[in-house]
């Protein structure tokens, strides 16, 4: 017997937006007209519908966008068409922050009140918004953080709505050293398929295909690429890994859900030069037999949501996505998958779970992603930054590449400056060299202020003083300084900054973010939280921080203190 939450029906309108996408309800046990010569001989069930447990998120934010708020009646339906019980989908629908489970205004702004926002008056801007009539949500970071002030606005209705209030629409981008992943930005017109080609565009796949998978591979491991997601592990070694699984089929995963607090590097690789992540991950399943990928993009990034999927449509309609890819018989299709606001949902098997409808929640590892993945099946999965570089090894070859940056730390790495610099944008710079060098591309301190600290690697990173501005910027260079590179934060802070106020922010963050799983890290944080605000000065405690480190199941609750630690008298950096 299932159990059901209430007996509440869904309305027409929600009817109609789940019936949009999953099509309409052919009988009565999935909550259509009861037809009893037909419902009283066969009920749909089994494999057939729970197969498609996977639509539960798309469906949820389709119901969210056309109503504003997902009612007991519509999660009832929901869970009839898609045979879910009722209580596993309450389970996800109230994990994500960005689907709301009470009535609430059509009209929602999400105002970022994250680190490098708060430095600009987030309260007066909350304030003004409210006195405009909008109903606003507080929101942690947006992945706008070089702005420096960022909403979300989300309008519920037939036609809805999804864009980000931003003070400009030009990309901040610069470069130290030859540009790679940048070269296009802002000369290559975003939604054109040609335009794309007339700047090497697709010129890689073209190769992938004469070369074969095996040396595809073997040209990304010699080029020495680690992940650039913040693990830092060899992508040729996961590749392969994949590859050489028998179990099949194959999957490749983008991890787009960027959300780390100063991140913003994804966002304009997806925006600006959508086909380049689209054709590596086409070389990228070639090479590791995988018919079908996700990309999975955080809710919070409606922009590159639509520039992602128009390029899928335009690269279908060209035969490079499909079933028979520039005529090679290779078949590759691409899906995009809306994350609902979830910080978690950014580690690789919470993101899993996440797509396969499930609450997400990290797995313990092992089993690792190259053997069970995404639908339990081998997946790779990667980071849109890492995957933006293999066109470029491709095409110049591993040991070319493996030429540039340092030898522990080959290639170029995106940087995300914010903060209190002068130019604060997206800067590729060579690995290697240093903060100092960082500092001055980005105009250096406003005003004549000095450097009270710099966050390096978002909330999950450290802070340095100014003391580190000779630190090369590679893994082996930050590592030196007890610090991390991460996903490519660095957020300074002038010496008029409360960074007490920041610390807190971060704890509040993770607390907020702890998926609650395992116990270090549910209490660790709220723990955190309480010492932080107890104290007039910032207080850690080593005890705890160490078994949050040394006891969480994953990356979130053992990265929680290292920032707020590393603040503390006692740290090295
Ligand atoms: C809490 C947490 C959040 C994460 N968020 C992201 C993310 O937003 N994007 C990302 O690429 N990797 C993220 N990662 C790392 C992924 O788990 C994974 O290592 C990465 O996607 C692998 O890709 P790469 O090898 O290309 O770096 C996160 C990890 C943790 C523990
Ligand atoms: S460490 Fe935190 S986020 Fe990770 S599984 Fe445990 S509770 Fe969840
Ligand atoms: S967008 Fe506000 S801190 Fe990132």
């Amino acid at each position: 017997m299932d159990l059901h939450i209430t007996g509440a029906e869904a309305t027409d309108a929600e009817r109609l937006a789940v019936d949009r996408l999953l099509g309409p309800a052919v009988s009565g046990w999935e909550g259509g007209a009861r037809d009893m010569a037909r419902d009283g001989r066969t009920a749909p069930g089994g494999r057939a519908t729970s197969g498609e447990r996977d639509l539960l998120l798309p469906v949820f934010h389709a119901v969210q966008d056309s109503i504003g708020w997902i009612s007991h009646g519509a999660l009832n339906y929901i869970c009839r068409r898609l045979s879910v019980p009722p209580a596993e989908a309450w389970g996800v629908v109230t994990f994500y922050h960005l689907l709301a489970t009470d009535p609430q205004p059509s009209l929602v702004a999400h105002v970022c009140d994250d680190i490098a926002c708060r430095l600009n008056d987030v309260d007066t801007r909350i304030q003004e918004s409210e006195m405009r009539g909008l109903f606003v949500k507080r929101s942690p970071c947006l992945g706008q953080c070089e702005y420096g002030a960022a909403t979300l606005v989300t309008k519920a209705g037939k036609e809805p709505q999804r864009f980000v209030i931003k003070p400009s629409v030009v990309p901040h981008v610069g470069a130290l050293g030859a540009a790679r992943l940048l070269k296009r930005i802002g000369r290559v017109d975003p939604s054109s398929l040609d335009d794309y080609r007339k700047q090497d565009g697709y010129t890689a796949l073209t190769r992938a295909l004469e070369m074969g998978a095996a040396r595809v591979i073997a040209e990304v491991t010699a080029a020495q690429l680690m992940g650039r997601g913040g693990a830092a592990f060899p992508t040729g070694r996961k590749w392969e890994a994949v590859a050489r699984e028998p179990n099949t089929p194959h999957y490749v995963v983008c991890n787009a859900d960027e959300s780390e607090p100063g991140t913003f590097k994804d966002r304009v690789l997806m925006e600006n030069d959508p086909f380049a992540i689209i054709e590596a991950m086409t070389i990228c399943g070639f090479a590791t037999g995988a018919a079908r990928g996700f990309i999975y993009i955080r809710g919070e990034y409606p922009e590159a949501e639509r520039a992602i999927g128009h390029a899928i449509a335009q690269a279908l309609a060209a035969g490079l996505l499909g079933p028979n890819i520039a005529r090679s018989g290779f078949a590759f299709d691409l899906e995009i998958r809306r994350g609902g606001g979830a910080y978690i949902c950014g580690e690789e098997t919470a993101l899993f779970n996440s797509i396969e409808g499930k609450r997400g929640e990290p797995r313990a590892k092992p089993p690792f992603p190259a053997q069970f993945g995404v639908f339990g099946k081998p997946t790779v999965v990667n980071n849109v930054e890492t995957l933006a570089n293999v066109p470029h090894i491709v095409n110049e070859g591993g040991a070319a590449f493996a030429k540039t940056g340092t030898p522990g730390s080959t290639g170029t790495r995106l940087f995300c400056l914010s903060g209190h610099v002068a130019k604060p944008g997206l800067y590729e710079i060579e690995s290697g060299r240093t903060l100092r060098e960082a500092m001055e591309l980005a105009g250096g301190v406003p005003r004549g202020r000095s450097i009270q600290a710099i966050l390096l690697g978002g909330a999950a990173g450290t802070f340095v003083g100014p003391s580190a501005l000779d630190m090369p910027l590679s893994f082996e260079g930050a590592r030196e300084y007890h610090a991390t590179l991460g996903s490519g934060v660095i957020m300074v802070f002038d010496d008029t900054v409360d960074l007490r106020d920041t610390l807190m922010r971060i704890a509040k963050f993770f607390k907020h973010e702890s998926c609650g799983q395992c116990v270090p890290c549910r209490i660790g944080t709220v723990r955190q939280l309480e010492l932080l605000q107890a104290g007039a000065r910032p207080v850690v405690d080593p005890e705890l921080s160490q078994a949050m480190r040394d006891a969480s199941i994953c990356g979130l609750g053992q990265t929680a203190s290292s920032a707020i630690d590393s603040r503390s008298p006692t740290s090295r950096a």
